[in-house]
Formats: C-alpha cells, sequence, structure tokens
C-alpha cells in the first residue's frame, strides 16, 4: 500500500529513456518535474536501480518492464510508452502495483497513409525498377505498363485509423475506394463497403492491408487470397508482417499476378540495423521493400511525445485514466474548492460502500464521484469539499484491498 499526498511537483522524478521526442520534455519541464533522459534503453540490472526513486518512466520499445524491474519501482505512478505496442511490459504486473501504462496507438497513422499513397503512385509507373535501371546506366523510356491512380479501385482491409484515412485521401485523388471490415464501419465519403473479402480482391486493381496485428490474421492472405485478386493487381501490406504468406506472394510475383507491391512489415524483420533482412522477396522485380518505417516520421515522433506526455499530465494533475492501456478508464471534469482522493484498489465486492461509509461517518459531502472497474483493478476517484479532518485519509488507506491512494489539492 503507498500513499501520495497531494506530492509536490518540483519532488516528482521522471526518467526518460530512449531519446523520447523534446516535445513530451517540454511537457514535463512546464510542469516543474524533476527529468533525468538516457538516450538508451537500460537493462534490466540498470533499470532496476534507477526505478527504485522514480514516479514517471518513459520508454519506447527497447526496455522491457519486467515484474522483477516492478518489483522494485514503489514509487513509480506510471508509465509512458512513446510508441505504439506495449508487449515490452508486463501491463498485468503494472496494474496489481497500481501503475498505469499510456501508449500512442494513433499518433503515426497520418505517416502510414502518406507512404502508402506514395508507394501506390510508384508502384502503378514502375518507378522503382525505372530507377535502378537509371543507376546502372540504363535509359528505359516508355509509357508502357505505366498507369494513373486515377479512376483505379482501391481495395483497403481493415477500415480502421490508417485504413479509413487513407480512403479519404484516396478518393481525393480520383481513385475508386472499396473497403472490407470485420467490424462495421461507416463508409466515408463515396467509398463502398465490401460485403466479402472475396469481393474486394476479385474488384480492386490495387489492394492494401491495414488490419490488426491479432492472431487470426496470421497469413490472411495467402494463395487462395492471391489467386482471387484481379491479374496485375498491386498489393501493398504496410500493416502486420504475419497477415501475408510471403512464400505465396513471391509465387505470385514471379509468375506475374501481382504486378507490383510494396512490403514495409515481415513475419521476421531485423532485430537491429546492425543484422542482415533476409526474405524471399529480395531482388523482385517492381517489390519496394521498406524496414517497417511506415510510421517513422519526426512528426509521428513529435506527435506521439505530446500525446503520452499529456495524457501523462493529466493522471498526474487530474487522475485522468482515458487512455490508459491496463487500467480502468476514468475521467471527470476538472475540480474546484476540492480535494480529489483517487483509490486504487482490487476489484472485489464492497469497496466503494466503505469508502462512502468513512465519507457518511465523518459527514464529509461528496461533490463527485466515479468508480470503474476493469479485469481485477478498480478505481474511484472522489472530490470531496476541503474541510475535513486528514485521520479520514489513514482510514480510507487501510481499507483492506486497497492498492494506491493519493490525494489532489
Ligand atoms: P485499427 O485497429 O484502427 O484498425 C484495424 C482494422 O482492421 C479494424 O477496423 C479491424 O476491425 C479491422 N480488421 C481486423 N482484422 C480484420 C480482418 N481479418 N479483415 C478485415 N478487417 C479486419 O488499426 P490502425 O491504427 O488503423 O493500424 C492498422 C495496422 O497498421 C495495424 O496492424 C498496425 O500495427 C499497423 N501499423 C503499421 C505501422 C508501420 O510502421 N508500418 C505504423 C502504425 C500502424
Amino acid at each position: 500500500m503507498t500513499t501520495n499526498a497531494s506530492y509536490p511537483k518540483h519532488k516528482i522524478k521522471v526518467l526518460l529513456l530512449e531519446n523520447i521526442h523534446a516535445k513530451a520534455i517540454d511537457i514535463f519541464d512546464h510542469e516543474g518535474f524533476q527529468i533525468e533522459t538516457i538516450s538508451e534503453a537500460l537493462d534490466e540490472h540498470e533499470l532496476i536501480e534507477k526505478v527504485k526513486d522514480i514516479h514517471i518512466l518513459g520508454i519506447r520499445s527497447k526496455t522491457q518492464i519486467t515484474e522483477k524491474v516492478l518489483r522494485h519501482a514503489n514509487k513509480l505512478l506510471c508509465i509512458g510508452t512513446f510508441c505504439i505496442g506495449t508487449n515490452q511490459i508486463a501491463l498485468h504486473a503494472c496494474a496489481q502495483k497500481g501503475i498505469i501504462v499510456f501508449n500512442a496507438p494513433y499518433s503515426n497513422t497520418r505517416s502510414v497513409v502518406e507512404l502508402a499513397v506514395g508507394e501506390m503512385i510508384m508502384l502503378m509507373r514502375n518507378i522503382f525498377t525505372k530507377s535502378q535501371k537509371m543507376h546502372i546506366g540504363k535509359w528505359d523510356k516508355s509509357a508502357k505498363n505505366s498507369v494513373e491512380i486515377r479512376g483505379k479501385k482501391l481495395g483497403i482491409i481493415g477500415y480502421g485509423n490508417i485504413g479509413s484515412q487513407f480512403s479519404v485521401i484516396a478518393e481525393a485523388l480520383g481513385m475508386h475506394v472499396y473497403f472490407y471490415d470485420i467490424s462495421d464501419k461507416l463508409a466515408l465519403g463515396n467509398a463502398h463497403k465490401c460485403k466479402s473479402l472475396e469481393e474486394l480482391l476479385s474488384t480492386c486493381d490495387v489492394v492494401s492491408l491495414h488490419v490488426d496485428g491479432r492472431l487470426s490474421n496470421s497469413k490472411l492472405i495467402g494463395e487462395r487470397e492471391f489467386k482471387l485478386m484481379k491479374d496485375n493487381v498491386i498489393f501493398m501490406n504496410l500493416s502486420r508482417g504475419h497477415v501475408t504468406d510471403i512464400e505465396a506472394l513471391e509465387v505470385a510475383i514471379k509468375s506475374g499476378k501481382v504486378w507490383g507491391c510494396s512490403i514495409d512489415v515481415f513475419p521476421e524483420e531485423p532485430k537491429s540495423n546492425d543484422e542482415e533482412f533476409v526474405s524471399a522477396l529480395r531482388n523482385l522485380p517492381n517489390t519496394i521493400l521498406t524496414p517497417h518505417i511506415g510510421g517513422s516520421t519526426e512528426e509521428a515522433q513529435a506527435n506521439i511525445g505530446d500525446f503520452v506526455a499529456t495524457k501523462i499530465q493529466q493522471f498526474i494533475n487530474k487522475g485522468d485514466t482515458y487512455g490508459a492501456v491496463n487500467f480502468p478508464e476514468v475521467q471527470l471534469p476538472s475540480f474546484e474548492q476540492s480535494h480529489r482522493l483517487l483509490h486504487i484498489h482490487e476489484n472485489v465486492p464492497g469497496i466503494l460502500a466503505k469508502i462512502n461509509a468513512i465519507y457518511a461517518n465523518n459527514n464529509i459531502n461528496i461533490q463527485a464521484q466515479y468508480l470503474k472497474t476493469k479485469d481485477d483493478i478498480g478505481y474511484v476517484i472522489t472530490d470531496i469539499s476541503t474541510d475535513y479532518k486528514t485521520d479520514i485519509l489513514n482510514e480510507i488507506k487501510n481499507i483492506d484491498h486497497t492498492i494506491r491512494f493519493r490525494i489532489l489539492y
């Protein structure tokens, strides 16, 4: 059980690893927090030493937050993953310790869309192959097999954040957009909602994958699906590597079924820039291969820095957990002339009743209150009028199953 009673901001310690964008540093600096930055990831041993004193930890994809690290993180209030994925964190163990985890699921979506648009045009004009020829001195001036994207049918599989943005931009460029999603999605603009994957595959000139990485999407596009596509189709995958059967794609490119393709994500990707990239797709015609950089732009990094740091700021200042990955999501309006009490507890029946009994027995007026539970965690925010005896704070923190208790003035 930990208590943090209106902790002074200048004592809040932030550790930012892995070159997190300056936008995040600005936000924490503005709050008056103590900030330490380290450009690399730390290993488990180094992290255990560092994390003991830290209230806010910022990481990207390389730092592993294990249960062992968390056992030493007794002051840690929240972790910001300044990236999309959160696989590097023992999320459940964080929740059980009352540590909230935020990430940035949407901040780089525009970057992916822009790359997809650019690659689609490059592929339709066979620019990549022509450019390679130029570099070895070959002048191949011809209009053969070069087409505009205008008027062509773009098929988007997965109409989420990225797929739907791609739809709007492609339509503005004069394409006819078709999409297929397993969830019921509203068509934007004049996009046509396909009733089946098969309908999309057999209709479109360009097929672009934007599904999420759930296990059941493994080899979503394989031999059968390539056969269903139109001849000379353009195929793009900027979503997740395991979603495409690479062997089937190789066959489809070599047979000429797929006229051009761009692949940004692979079932196996090198762990670092020093490792060789091995793939059956190397050296195939009109094939653009990129090293998982769809979302990697300066703007996306700045957006991520801003988004995650703002989430953390709102949690520290107001107790908001809206958008948290591992926690009940609670957001209350700003509080005035009251104290806000944040109570994190194991999700067992009767905790709210016990908290409120303490307020009632002490004649304390509740101004606002919200409880939310998720899995085995409960989180209740209560705004109370400021004229109360501080003894009640001990009573509340001593309620059985309390994980963490914090007060905001
Ligand atoms: P999202 O979660 O907003 O959208 C995914 C959509 O796919 C959802 O609407 C879902 O219902 C749909 N879906 C899932 N399985 C499907 C299936 N079998 N058939 C049809 N629809 C299906 O995700 P978001 O943000 O749009 O990202 C899309 C993909 O792009 C994700 O896999 C993400 O990891 C990847 N991504 C890649 C980046 C890169 O650098 N190349 C950067 C950012 C995201």
